[in-house]
């Protein structure tokens, strides 16, 4: 039985990922993670107690990190702040979660010689023109944009030396944006999904034409357990599944899904330094090692989503009020 270590999963795609490797492998998981205002043990209720269990902790405590190193076979790294919008009103936590988290977790790797493998997202490539043919690739040039995906970016380049360097077995991908349970309802499907719940109209940034390329959550997951179980040592890959959508295509389905008027929202104050589109080639995940996603259909996957919310209201009720109160000092 391989014993893994995942940081950050009480969060949105740790606490999926957790659920995806108990239901699909024998593998015993232990989660370290800080429970931030973005953590909730609630999302990893109900796990077999003999495969699972949780540590309370920071990525950042070296001595606490270096105890769990040395029981498992493997780390999956989750653990980040996440939310573009908070590293510009606050980046110092980004620094130190991402940037020196991450290091702290390298050194732990290259001490115990523990395989390591490293979550990142498509922003660290910047954004593309809407009318771009092309689309990020392994080759494409870093060019982050906001505090949150500069740090993401930098932890990336900490993994690239740390394997170059000093020879960890690490590999990394950058995955396109997830929608699912548990996310957290400051991100933009849930927070629309729980605004027209609680009867509030969904909230627009600008005009609504910046584009995401979304992938459900387990999709996610399943090519993370690709990586680790086959991926080549060093190797970057990046996740995604062909879902592009802009964001006014994805409130118009919402509230379409939800019985109301397709119109019925808001445009609001922009995002400073907003990334216009992102879209993944994901051909070197599927040719080098045969992943496919799933959930080929968008549409059921949000209407999936949407019930769940509706079904779990005590999971998300007690953030929404506090998350609201910050968007509307922003006018947002
Ligand atoms: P999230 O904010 O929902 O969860 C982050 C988790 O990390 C929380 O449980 C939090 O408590 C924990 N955490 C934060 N700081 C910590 C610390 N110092 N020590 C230990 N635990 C800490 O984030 P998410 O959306 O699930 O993203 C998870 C990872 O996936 C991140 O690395 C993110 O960059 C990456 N990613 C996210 C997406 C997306 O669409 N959400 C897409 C691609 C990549
Ligand atoms: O691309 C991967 C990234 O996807 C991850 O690295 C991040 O951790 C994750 O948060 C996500 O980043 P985004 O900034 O793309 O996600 P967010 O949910 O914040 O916003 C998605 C889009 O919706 C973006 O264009 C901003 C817009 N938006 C967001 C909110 C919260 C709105 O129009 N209204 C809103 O209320």
């Amino acid at each position: 039985m391989r014993r893994l270590l995942v940081t950050g999963g009480a969060g949105f795609i740790g606490s999926n990922f957790v659920h995806h490797v108990l239901e699909h492998t024998d593998d015993h998981v232990t989660v370290l993670d800080k429970l931030t205002y973005a953590g909730n043990l609630a999302s990893l209720d109900n796990l077999p107690r003999e495969r699972f269990d949780f540590v309370e902790g920071d990525i950042a405590d070296a001595a606490l990190v270096d105890g769990l190193f040395s029981r498992v076979d493997a780390v999956v790294h989750y653990a980040a702040e996440s939310h573009n919008d908070n590293s510009l009103h606050d980046p110092r936590p980004f620094l130190d979660t991402n940037i020196i988290g991450t290091y702290t977790l390298l050194e732990a790797a290259r001490k115990h010689d523990r395989r390591f493998h490293h979550i990142s997202t498509d922003e660290v490539y910047g954004d593309l023109e809407l009318d771009d043919p092309d689309r990020f690739t392994e080759q494409t040039p870093y060019n982050p944009s906001s505090p949150y995906s500069s740090t993401k970016a930098g932890s990336d380049l900490l993994v690239r030396a740390w394997v170059r360097s000093f020879g960890v077995n690490a590999t990394i991908s950058n995955c396109s944006n997830n929608y699912g349970p548990y996310q957290h309802v400051e991100k933009f499907i849930p927070r629309q999904i729980t605004n027209v719940i609680r009867g509030v109209r969904p909230r627009l940034y600008g005009a609504g034409e910046n584009v995401r390329d979304w992938i459900h959550a387990d999709d996610h997951s399943s090519a993370v357990l690709t990586i680790l179980d086959r991926g080549e040592i060093g190797e970057t890959y990046l996740i995604g599944a062909d879902g592009e959508k802009n964001n006014k295509e994805v409130v118009e389905l919402i509230l379409e899904l939800m019985g109301e008027p397709r119109d019925a929202y808001d445009h609001v104050t922009d995002r400073a330094g907003h990334d216009l589109r992102y879209a993944i080639d994901s051909t070197k995940l599927r040719t080098d090692l045969g992943w496919q996603p799933a959930y080929g259909d968008f549409e059921s996957g949000l209407a999936a989503t949407i019930r769940w919310y509706r079904d779990n209201e005590d999971w998300w009720a007690a953030t929404k009020d506090h998350v609201e109160a910050f968007y509307a000092s922003k006018g947002q």
